[in-house]
Protein backbone atom coordinates (compact mmCIF):
# COMPACT_ATOMS: atom_id res chain seq x y z
CA UNK A 1 0.00 0.00 0.00
CA UNK A 2 1.25 3.65 -0.51
CA UNK A 3 1.88 6.12 1.98
CA UNK A 4 2.16 9.97 1.35
CA UNK A 5 5.15 12.20 3.76
CA UNK A 6 5.46 15.53 3.41
CA UNK A 7 8.72 16.73 5.35
CA UNK A 8 6.70 20.09 6.72
CA UNK A 9 6.15 23.19 6.08
CA UNK A 10 7.63 24.98 3.19
CA UNK A 11 6.50 28.13 1.40
CA UNK A 12 4.89 27.17 -2.13
CA UNK A 13 5.91 28.85 -5.47
CA UNK A 14 5.59 27.93 -8.79
CA UNK A 15 3.16 26.34 -11.56
CA UNK A 16 0.76 23.55 -11.70
CA UNK A 17 -0.82 22.43 -14.79
CA UNK A 18 -4.18 20.50 -13.45
CA UNK A 19 -5.03 17.26 -14.60
CA UNK A 20 -8.87 16.51 -16.53
CA UNK A 21 -12.01 16.37 -14.10
CA UNK A 22 -12.82 12.91 -13.21
CA UNK A 23 -16.42 13.94 -12.14
CA UNK A 24 -16.47 15.22 -15.84
CA UNK A 25 -14.77 11.97 -17.44
CA UNK A 26 -16.59 8.91 -16.03
CA UNK A 27 -20.46 10.20 -17.33
CA UNK A 28 -18.65 10.69 -20.65
CA UNK A 29 -17.39 7.20 -20.62
CA UNK A 30 -20.99 6.11 -19.79
CA UNK A 31 -22.30 8.04 -22.70
CA UNK A 32 -19.49 6.31 -25.09
CA UNK A 33 -22.02 2.96 -25.31
CA UNK A 34 -24.68 5.19 -27.19
CA UNK A 35 -22.93 4.95 -29.85
CA UNK A 36 -21.41 1.60 -31.44
CA UNK A 37 -19.01 3.98 -32.93
CA UNK A 38 -15.58 4.79 -31.81
CA UNK A 39 -15.47 7.76 -29.38
CA UNK A 40 -11.79 10.00 -28.03
CA UNK A 41 -11.89 11.69 -24.84
CA UNK A 42 -8.57 13.85 -24.49
CA UNK A 43 -7.58 15.45 -20.93
CA UNK A 44 -8.14 12.00 -19.13
CA UNK A 45 -6.14 11.45 -16.06
CA UNK A 46 -4.86 8.58 -15.46
CA UNK A 47 -6.32 7.75 -11.75
CA UNK A 48 -7.86 4.16 -10.45
CA UNK A 49 -11.33 5.79 -11.12
CA UNK A 50 -10.87 6.06 -14.68
CA UNK A 51 -9.55 2.39 -14.83
CA UNK A 52 -12.17 1.26 -12.93
CA UNK A 53 -14.69 2.39 -15.56
CA UNK A 54 -12.75 1.03 -18.24
CA UNK A 55 -12.57 -2.45 -16.51
CA UNK A 56 -16.47 -2.09 -16.86
CA UNK A 57 -16.22 -0.93 -20.39
CA UNK A 58 -14.00 -4.01 -21.25
CA UNK A 59 -16.43 -6.58 -19.01
CA UNK A 60 -19.56 -5.33 -20.72
CA UNK A 61 -17.41 -5.95 -24.78
CA UNK A 62 -15.92 -2.46 -25.49
CA UNK A 63 -12.45 -2.07 -26.61
CA UNK A 64 -10.77 0.80 -24.34
CA UNK A 65 -7.16 2.42 -24.43
CA UNK A 66 -5.50 5.11 -22.57
CA UNK A 67 -2.13 6.64 -23.74
CA UNK A 68 -0.94 10.08 -22.45
CA UNK A 69 -4.05 11.12 -21.63
CA UNK A 70 -5.90 10.17 -24.53
CA UNK A 71 -9.13 7.98 -23.95
CA UNK A 72 -10.04 5.95 -26.91
CA UNK A 73 -13.44 4.09 -26.34
CA UNK A 74 -14.49 1.70 -28.61
CA UNK A 75 -18.32 0.39 -27.81
CA UNK A 76 -18.98 -1.74 -31.27
CA UNK A 77 -18.50 -5.23 -29.46
CA UNK A 78 -20.65 -4.12 -26.16
CA UNK A 79 -22.43 -8.10 -25.76
CA UNK A 80 -23.35 -7.57 -21.79
CA UNK A 81 -25.93 -5.40 -20.18
CA UNK A 82 -25.12 -6.67 -17.20
CA UNK A 83 -22.67 -4.18 -14.76
CA UNK A 84 -19.81 -6.67 -13.06
CA UNK A 85 -20.86 -6.37 -9.04
CA UNK A 86 -16.66 -6.14 -7.99
CA UNK A 87 -16.61 -2.75 -9.86
CA UNK A 88 -19.96 -1.22 -8.95
CA UNK A 89 -18.93 -2.13 -5.49
CA UNK A 90 -15.30 -0.11 -5.96
CA UNK A 91 -17.01 2.71 -7.30
CA UNK A 92 -20.55 4.12 -6.73
CA UNK A 93 -20.24 6.42 -10.29
CA UNK A 94 -20.79 2.97 -12.07
CA UNK A 95 -24.69 3.67 -11.90
CA UNK A 96 -25.11 6.01 -14.34
CA UNK A 97 -24.18 2.65 -16.73
CA UNK A 98 -27.70 1.83 -16.14
CA UNK A 99 -28.94 4.56 -18.17
CA UNK A 100 -27.29 4.13 -20.97
CA UNK A 101 -27.33 0.57 -21.13
CA UNK A 102 -30.80 0.79 -20.88
CA UNK A 103 -30.79 3.48 -23.63
CA UNK A 104 -28.53 1.33 -25.69
CA UNK A 105 -29.98 -2.37 -25.17
CA UNK A 106 -33.04 -1.97 -23.53
CA UNK A 107 -32.46 -3.52 -20.74
CA UNK A 108 -29.82 -3.52 -17.73
CA UNK A 109 -28.65 -4.84 -14.57
CA UNK A 110 -27.04 -3.97 -11.40
CA UNK A 111 -26.39 -4.35 -7.94
CA UNK A 112 -26.92 -1.68 -5.52
CA UNK A 113 -23.39 0.49 -5.58
CA UNK A 114 -21.58 0.78 -2.43
CA UNK A 115 -22.29 3.54 -0.25
CA UNK A 116 -18.86 5.00 1.12
CA UNK A 117 -18.00 6.77 4.29
CA UNK A 118 -19.64 10.07 3.14
CA UNK A 119 -22.80 8.45 3.15
CA UNK A 120 -25.74 6.15 2.50
CA UNK A 121 -25.29 6.82 -1.20
CA UNK A 122 -29.30 5.71 -2.43
CA UNK A 123 -30.43 5.71 -5.61
CA UNK A 124 -34.11 6.14 -5.58
CA UNK A 125 -33.80 9.23 -7.60
CA UNK A 126 -32.19 7.45 -10.62
CA UNK A 127 -34.48 4.18 -10.71
CA UNK A 128 -37.42 7.05 -10.57
CA UNK A 129 -35.81 9.11 -13.74
CA UNK A 130 -35.91 6.20 -15.18
CA UNK A 131 -39.44 4.70 -14.54
CA UNK A 132 -40.32 8.36 -15.78
CA UNK A 133 -39.41 7.14 -18.99
CA UNK A 134 -41.21 3.97 -18.95
CA UNK A 135 -38.19 1.51 -17.70
CA UNK A 136 -39.94 -0.99 -15.76
CA UNK A 137 -37.33 -1.57 -12.76
CA UNK A 138 -37.71 -5.06 -10.83
CA UNK A 139 -35.00 -4.67 -7.08
CA UNK A 140 -34.45 -7.91 -5.03
CA UNK A 141 -32.95 -6.44 -2.09
CA UNK A 142 -29.63 -6.57 -3.51
CA UNK A 143 -29.74 -6.29 -7.50
CA UNK A 144 -31.99 -3.65 -9.93
CA UNK A 145 -33.45 -4.97 -13.48
CA UNK A 146 -34.26 -2.35 -15.49
CA UNK A 147 -36.23 -3.30 -18.40
CA UNK A 148 -37.74 -1.15 -21.86
CA UNK A 149 -38.84 -2.30 -25.42
CA UNK A 150 -37.73 1.53 -26.33
CA UNK A 151 -37.79 4.16 -23.92
CA UNK A 152 -40.07 7.01 -24.25
CA UNK A 153 -39.80 10.47 -23.41
CA UNK A 154 -41.15 12.08 -20.75
CA UNK A 155 -41.00 14.59 -17.41
CA UNK A 156 -38.52 13.73 -14.77
CA UNK A 157 -39.29 15.76 -11.95
CA UNK A 158 -36.09 15.41 -9.83
CA UNK A 159 -36.65 15.98 -5.94
CA UNK A 160 -33.25 16.80 -5.54
CA UNK A 161 -30.08 18.47 -7.97
CA UNK A 162 -28.62 15.09 -7.66
CA UNK A 163 -25.49 14.84 -10.23
CA UNK A 164 -25.97 11.10 -10.82
CA UNK A 165 -29.99 10.66 -11.34
CA UNK A 166 -29.09 13.81 -13.33
CA UNK A 167 -26.24 11.95 -15.57
CA UNK A 168 -28.34 8.79 -15.49
CA UNK A 169 -31.70 10.72 -16.98
CA UNK A 170 -29.31 12.12 -20.12
CA UNK A 171 -27.95 8.72 -20.80
CA UNK A 172 -31.30 7.08 -21.04
CA UNK A 173 -33.64 9.85 -22.72
CA UNK A 174 -30.68 10.39 -25.57
CA UNK A 175 -31.78 7.73 -27.95
CA UNK A 176 -35.11 7.67 -26.44
CA UNK A 177 -38.30 7.92 -28.34
CA UNK A 178 -39.41 11.55 -28.25
CA UNK A 179 -38.84 14.26 -25.75
CA UNK A 180 -37.51 14.28 -22.08
CA UNK A 181 -37.52 17.10 -20.04
CA UNK A 182 -35.39 17.08 -16.57
CA UNK A 183 -36.67 19.07 -13.67
CA UNK A 184 -34.66 19.80 -10.88
CA UNK A 185 -31.62 19.29 -12.70
CA UNK A 186 -28.15 19.12 -11.08
CA UNK A 187 -26.50 22.20 -12.74
CA UNK A 188 -22.72 21.11 -11.82
CA UNK A 189 -20.38 22.09 -14.84
CA UNK A 190 -19.73 18.22 -14.83
CA UNK A 191 -23.24 17.75 -16.24
CA UNK A 192 -23.27 21.52 -18.74
CA UNK A 193 -19.74 19.23 -20.25
CA UNK A 194 -21.82 16.31 -20.05
CA UNK A 195 -24.68 17.59 -22.37
CA UNK A 196 -21.98 19.11 -24.88
CA UNK A 197 -20.65 15.34 -24.96
CA UNK A 198 -23.92 14.19 -26.39
CA UNK A 199 -24.51 17.06 -28.85
CA UNK A 200 -21.32 16.06 -29.79
CA UNK A 201 -22.20 12.29 -30.80
CA UNK A 202 -25.30 13.87 -32.44
CA UNK A 203 -27.35 14.48 -30.06
CA UNK A 204 -29.87 17.43 -29.19
CA UNK A 205 -29.75 18.21 -25.60
CA UNK A 206 -30.37 21.62 -24.46
CA UNK A 207 -30.74 23.64 -20.96
CA UNK A 208 -26.97 22.31 -19.40
CA UNK A 209 -25.86 23.56 -16.73
CA UNK A 210 -29.54 24.74 -15.60
CA UNK A 211 -32.26 23.15 -13.36
CA UNK A 212 -34.06 22.65 -16.68
CA UNK A 213 -32.65 20.25 -19.29
CA UNK A 214 -34.48 19.08 -22.76
CA UNK A 215 -33.17 16.26 -24.36
CA UNK A 216 -34.44 15.41 -28.05
CA UNK A 217 -34.47 11.53 -28.50
CA UNK A 218 -32.13 10.00 -31.15
CA UNK A 219 -32.54 7.00 -32.93
CA UNK A 220 -28.91 6.83 -33.63
CA UNK A 221 -25.60 8.16 -32.63
CA UNK A 222 -22.28 8.70 -33.65
CA UNK A 223 -18.85 8.88 -32.20
CA UNK A 224 -16.86 11.56 -31.35
CA UNK A 225 -14.23 13.47 -30.11
CA UNK A 226 -13.93 15.48 -26.89
CA UNK A 227 -11.77 17.36 -24.80
CA UNK A 228 -12.29 17.25 -21.38
CA UNK A 229 -12.04 19.67 -18.65
CA UNK A 230 -10.10 20.60 -15.83
CA UNK A 231 -10.53 19.35 -12.61
CA UNK A 232 -12.48 21.93 -10.60
CA UNK A 233 -12.12 20.02 -7.34
CA UNK A 234 -8.72 19.29 -7.81
CA UNK A 235 -8.08 23.13 -8.80
CA UNK A 236 -9.63 24.12 -5.82
CA UNK A 237 -8.03 21.03 -3.30
CA UNK A 238 -4.11 22.78 -4.61
CA UNK A 239 -5.78 26.51 -4.28
CA UNK A 240 -6.28 25.29 -0.49
CA UNK A 241 -2.98 23.81 -0.15
CA UNK A 242 -0.78 26.72 -1.74
CA UNK A 243 -2.65 28.70 1.19
CA UNK A 244 -1.06 26.35 3.47
CA UNK A 245 1.78 27.12 2.13
CA UNK A 246 1.27 30.87 2.63
CA UNK A 247 2.88 31.23 -1.00
CA UNK A 248 2.01 32.20 -4.49
CA UNK A 249 0.88 29.08 -6.94
CA UNK A 250 -0.86 29.62 -10.58
CA UNK A 251 -2.94 26.39 -11.92
CA UNK A 252 -2.86 26.05 -15.41
CA UNK A 253 -6.21 24.25 -17.50
CA UNK A 254 -8.81 25.43 -14.96
CA UNK A 255 -11.68 27.48 -16.10
CA UNK A 256 -12.38 30.52 -13.07
CA UNK A 257 -16.04 30.53 -14.14
CA UNK A 258 -16.35 26.76 -12.06
CA UNK A 259 -14.17 28.06 -8.80
CA UNK A 260 -16.75 31.39 -8.42
CA UNK A 261 -18.27 30.24 -4.81
CA UNK A 262 -14.63 28.66 -3.62
CA UNK A 263 -12.85 31.97 -5.02
CA UNK A 264 -15.05 34.23 -3.21
CA UNK A 265 -14.67 31.73 -0.55
CA UNK A 266 -10.79 31.81 -0.15
CA UNK A 267 -10.77 35.91 -0.68
CA UNK A 268 -12.83 35.88 2.63
CA UNK A 269 -9.63 34.11 4.09
CA UNK A 270 -7.53 36.44 2.79
CA UNK A 271 -6.38 34.80 0.02
CA UNK A 272 -5.63 36.97 -3.24
CA UNK A 273 -6.35 36.17 -6.81
CA UNK A 274 -5.07 36.95 -10.72
CA UNK A 275 -7.13 35.29 -12.94
CA UNK A 276 -6.94 34.95 -16.56
CA UNK A 277 -9.00 32.38 -19.34
CA UNK A 278 -7.85 29.30 -18.38
CA UNK A 279 -5.19 29.85 -15.09
CA UNK A 280 -6.11 31.19 -11.57
CA UNK A 281 -2.98 32.41 -9.58
CA UNK A 282 -3.34 32.51 -5.60
CA UNK A 283 -1.24 34.87 -3.31
CA UNK A 284 -1.35 34.13 0.78
CA UNK A 285 0.57 35.17 3.42
CA UNK A 286 0.29 34.48 6.82
CA UNK A 287 -2.51 32.21 8.46
CA UNK A 288 -5.91 32.01 7.01
CA UNK A 289 -8.70 34.23 8.39
CA UNK A 290 -11.53 31.66 9.93
CA UNK A 291 -14.65 31.16 7.71
CA UNK A 292 -18.19 30.31 8.22
CA UNK A 293 -18.64 27.37 4.85
CA UNK A 294 -21.87 25.53 3.98
CA UNK A 295 -21.57 23.10 1.10
CA UNK A 296 -24.11 22.88 -1.41
CA UNK A 297 -25.05 21.90 -4.77
CA UNK A 298 -23.77 24.12 -7.65
CA UNK A 299 -23.53 26.75 -8.09
CA UNK A 300 -22.77 26.41 -4.04
CA UNK A 301 -19.60 25.70 -2.43
CA UNK A 302 -18.79 22.22 -3.25
CA UNK A 303 -18.64 19.22 -0.94
CA UNK A 304 -15.54 17.86 -2.31
CA UNK A 305 -13.58 20.89 -0.88
CA UNK A 306 -15.44 20.45 2.72
CA UNK A 307 -12.77 18.71 3.86
CA UNK A 308 -10.18 20.34 2.00
CA UNK A 309 -11.06 23.21 3.68
CA UNK A 310 -11.24 22.25 6.78
CA UNK A 311 -7.64 20.74 6.65
CA UNK A 312 -6.88 24.55 5.91
CA UNK A 313 -9.17 26.31 8.66
CA UNK A 314 -7.21 23.68 11.10
CA UNK A 315 -4.70 26.64 11.16
CA UNK A 316 -6.97 29.62 10.93
CA UNK A 317 -6.41 32.76 12.98
CA UNK A 318 -9.74 31.86 14.64
CA UNK A 319 -12.78 29.24 14.97
CA UNK A 320 -14.76 28.42 11.85
CA UNK A 321 -17.85 27.02 11.14
CA UNK A 322 -18.24 23.95 8.58
CA UNK A 323 -21.51 22.78 7.96
CA UNK A 324 -22.37 20.20 5.10
CA UNK A 325 -25.74 19.73 3.68
CA UNK A 326 -24.94 17.54 0.74
CA UNK A 327 -23.75 13.99 2.28
CA UNK A 328 -24.61 13.33 6.50
CA UNK A 329 -21.46 11.54 6.86
CA UNK A 330 -18.62 13.48 5.39
CA UNK A 331 -17.29 14.74 8.54
CA UNK A 332 -14.84 11.89 9.26
CA UNK A 333 -11.76 13.26 8.60
CA UNK A 334 -11.93 15.61 11.55
CA UNK A 335 -10.67 13.02 13.79
CA UNK A 336 -7.34 12.11 11.24
CA UNK A 337 -7.49 15.61 11.60
CA UNK A 338 -6.59 16.01 15.21
CA UNK A 339 -4.00 13.47 14.93
CA UNK A 340 -2.16 16.68 13.54
CA UNK A 341 -2.97 18.81 16.43
CA UNK A 342 -5.95 20.50 14.83
CA UNK A 343 -8.87 21.32 17.35
CA UNK A 344 -12.44 19.90 15.16
CA UNK A 345 -15.43 19.33 17.28
CA UNK A 346 -18.74 17.89 15.34
CA UNK A 347 -21.88 18.87 16.56
CA UNK A 348 -25.58 19.01 16.01
CA UNK A 349 -24.24 18.38 11.90
CA UNK A 350 -21.81 21.15 12.08
CA UNK A 351 -17.77 21.08 12.59
CA UNK A 352 -16.56 23.50 14.53
CA UNK A 353 -12.66 24.05 13.99
CA UNK A 354 -10.29 26.14 16.12
CA UNK A 355 -7.32 27.33 14.36
CA UNK A 356 -3.81 26.60 15.93
CA UNK A 357 -1.40 29.29 15.37
CA UNK A 358 0.79 25.75 14.27
CA UNK A 359 -0.24 22.33 13.35
CA UNK A 360 2.53 19.42 14.22
CA UNK A 361 3.43 16.48 12.23
CA UNK A 362 1.74 13.02 12.49
CA UNK A 363 0.45 9.61 11.18
CA UNK A 364 -3.38 9.51 10.15
CA UNK A 365 -4.91 7.79 7.56
CA UNK A 366 -7.07 8.44 4.73
CA UNK A 367 -10.87 7.82 5.12
CA UNK A 368 -11.76 8.72 1.63
CA UNK A 369 -11.21 10.94 -1.78
CA UNK A 370 -11.62 14.08 -0.71
CA UNK A 371 -10.34 13.50 3.24
CA UNK A 372 -7.33 12.63 2.16
CA UNK A 373 -6.48 15.35 0.37
CA UNK A 374 -7.41 17.72 3.48
CA UNK A 375 -5.07 15.48 5.47
CA UNK A 376 -2.09 16.48 2.82
CA UNK A 377 -3.32 20.35 2.59
CA UNK A 378 -3.09 19.85 6.69
CA UNK A 379 0.60 18.79 6.83
CA UNK A 380 1.79 21.17 4.21
CA UNK A 381 0.74 23.61 7.21
CA UNK A 382 2.62 21.10 9.82
CA UNK A 383 6.11 21.79 11.77
CA UNK A 384 7.49 18.04 11.32
CA UNK A 385 6.62 15.21 8.91
CA UNK A 386 2.96 13.86 8.71
CA UNK A 387 2.43 10.14 7.05
CA UNK A 388 -0.92 9.66 5.48
CA UNK A 389 -1.53 5.96 5.03
CA UNK A 390 -4.68 4.37 2.99
CA UNK A 391 -3.44 6.77 0.30
CA UNK A 392 -5.21 4.33 -2.23
CA UNK A 393 -7.94 6.67 -1.50
CA UNK A 394 -6.87 9.47 -2.88
CA UNK A 395 -5.53 7.83 -6.25
CA UNK A 396 -8.83 7.56 -6.97
CA UNK A 397 -8.81 11.35 -8.05
CA UNK A 398 -5.63 12.76 -8.30
CA UNK A 399 -3.46 11.64 -10.90
CA UNK A 400 -0.11 12.24 -8.54
CA UNK A 401 -0.89 14.86 -5.61
CA UNK A 402 2.87 14.67 -4.50
CA UNK A 403 4.09 15.06 -8.02
CA UNK A 404 1.70 18.52 -8.68
CA UNK A 405 2.85 20.03 -5.07
CA UNK A 406 6.45 19.29 -5.64
CA UNK A 407 6.18 21.49 -9.06
CA UNK A 408 5.44 24.61 -6.18
CA UNK A 409 8.03 23.26 -3.96
CA UNK A 410 6.35 21.42 -1.69
CA UNK A 411 8.40 18.81 0.95
CA UNK A 412 6.02 15.50 -0.02
CA UNK A 413 6.85 12.80 -1.37
CA UNK A 414 5.22 9.05 -1.65
CA UNK A 415 6.46 6.11 0.40
CA UNK A 416 5.53 2.72 -1.64
CA UNK A 417 5.21 0.36 0.86
CA UNK A 418 5.85 -2.50 -1.47
CA UNK A 419 9.34 -0.75 -2.23
CA UNK A 420 10.29 -0.82 1.41
CA UNK A 421 9.27 -4.50 1.84
CA UNK A 422 11.41 -5.18 -1.20
CA UNK A 423 14.16 -3.67 0.26
CA UNK A 424 13.98 -5.23 3.92
C1 LIG B 1 -21.43 13.19 -7.56
O1 LIG B 1 -21.84 12.13 -6.71
C2 LIG B 1 -19.91 13.22 -7.48
N1 LIG B 1 -19.35 11.98 -8.01
C3 LIG B 1 -19.47 13.42 -6.05
O2 LIG B 1 -18.05 13.50 -6.03
C4 LIG B 1 -20.05 14.74 -5.54
O3 LIG B 1 -19.72 14.88 -4.17
C5 LIG B 1 -21.58 14.73 -5.70
O4 LIG B 1 -21.93 14.45 -7.07
C6 LIG B 1 -22.20 16.06 -5.31
O5 LIG B 1 -21.66 17.07 -6.07
C7 LIG B 1 -19.21 11.85 -9.35
O6 LIG B 1 -19.57 12.71 -10.11
C8 LIG B 1 -18.57 10.58 -9.83
P1 LIG B 1 -25.58 13.20 -5.78
P2 LIG B 1 -23.39 11.64 -6.72
O7 LIG B 1 -26.42 12.19 -6.45
O8 LIG B 1 -23.93 11.75 -8.08
C9 LIG B 1 -28.54 11.92 -2.28
C10 LIG B 1 -15.89 12.95 -5.35
O9 LIG B 1 -15.30 13.17 -4.28
N2 LIG B 1 -29.15 11.00 -3.25
O10 LIG B 1 -25.63 14.63 -6.27
O11 LIG B 1 -23.45 10.33 -6.04
C11 LIG B 1 -27.14 11.49 -1.91
O12 LIG B 1 -27.15 10.49 -0.92
C12 LIG B 1 -17.32 12.47 -5.35
O13 LIG B 1 -15.39 13.15 -6.49
C13 LIG B 1 -30.30 10.29 -2.89
O14 LIG B 1 -30.78 10.40 -1.77
O15 LIG B 1 -24.06 12.75 -5.78
C14 LIG B 1 -26.53 12.78 -1.42
O16 LIG B 1 -26.92 13.01 -0.09
C15 LIG B 1 -17.82 12.20 -3.94
N3 LIG B 1 -30.86 9.44 -3.80
C16 LIG B 1 -27.18 13.83 -2.33
O17 LIG B 1 -28.36 13.21 -2.87
C17 LIG B 1 -30.33 9.30 -5.07
O18 LIG B 1 -30.89 8.53 -5.87
C18 LIG B 1 -26.30 14.29 -3.49
O19 LIG B 1 -25.90 13.14 -4.20
C19 LIG B 1 -29.18 10.03 -5.41
C20 LIG B 1 -28.60 10.89 -4.49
Amino acid sequence: MSEIHIGGFRRLQGRIPVQGSKNGVLPMMAASILSDETTVITNVPAIQDVFCMMGILKFMGCSCTLKDGELTLCPAGLDRTDLPEEYVRQMRSSIVLLGAVLGRCGRGSTCYPGGCSIGKRPIDFHLQALRSLGAEIREDGCCVQARAGRLAGGTIRLPYPSVGATENALLAAALADGDTVILGAAREPEIEELCRFINAMGGEVSGGGTGRIRIRGKKKLHGCRFQAPGDRIVAGTYLMAAMAGRGEVELAGVRPEHLKEVIRTLERAGAVFDISETAVTVSMAGRPLPLQVETGPYPGFPTDLQSPVMGLLCCASGVSRIRETVFEGRYETAAELEKLGASVTVREGEALVRGRPVLRGGRAGARDLRGGAALVVAGLAAEGETEIYDCFHIERGYEDICRDLRLAGADIRWQRQEAKEKEN
